[in-house]
């Protein structure tokens, strides 16, 4: 009975909707949280962190890990846009909310979703650099394995994927199941 009570609260959603298999579970993720935070805590000691969330992707993995995290955090939440209602077809790529950021000396993390083509973080990385951080680093929480055609690659990616179509945690298919706890495959 346990058994069953823990299997249906791992995968209530997916057991509701046969579109959803679970890939990361909500456990595997606050794991992997914990983790990379000790690597930055150790990292960047009581110094303060600007931590940049891209939204609303990141909306899951930066609430869970500035929590995680010891040094006073300044929390800037920027927007990327790519996907918006066409779902799984990609657009024209928009980032808002970089204006009037004030950024000299300071640590930054940038924290996105999901790092795909590597488009989106490449270019909010080429434009936070322009403001001369004393140190930027970006941080992602999956990594899909594909070939691809820059060289940037983020500094932290807690799960690499296969080249799936995943939603959850954060993670929207036109904007829907970004509430669900853990990462799922849309199929
Ligand atoms: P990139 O610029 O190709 O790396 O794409 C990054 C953005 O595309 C992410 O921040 C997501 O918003 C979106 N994206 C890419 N792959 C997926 C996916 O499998 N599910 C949901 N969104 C995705
Ligand atoms: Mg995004």
């Amino acid at each position: 009975m346990r058994w069953i009570i823990g299997f249906l609260s791992l995968c209530s959603f997916c057991l509701a909707n046969p579109m959803l298999e679970e890939l990361i579970s909500p456990k595997q993720i606050e794991e992997k949280i914990v983790a990379v935070a000790s690597e930055l805590n150790a990292l960047y000691g009581s110094e303060e962190l600007t931590l940049i969330l891209v939204m609303k992707g990141s909306i899951c993995v930066g609430s869970d890990l500035m929590r995680a995290l010891k040094m006073p955090v300044n929390l800037v939440c920027i927007t990327a846009s790519s996907y918006g209602m066409n779902g799984t077809k990609r657009g024209e790529l928009v980032i808002k909310g970089m204006d009037g950021l004030e950024l000299e000396g300071k640590n930054v993390l940038v924290v996105d979703d999901i790092f795909d083509t590597g488009h989106t973080m490449q270019s909010i990385i080429q434009k936070l650099s322009l403001l001369h951080p004393k140190s930027l680093k970006s941080l992602v929480l999956l990594l899909k394995d594909i070939p691809r055609s820059i060289a940037f690659r983020p500094d932290y990616a807690l799960f690499p994927i296969d080249d799936l179509f995943v939603v959850g945690y954060g993670l929207d298919y036109k904007e829907l199941y970004r509430n669900l706890p853990g990462v799922c495959i849309l199929k």
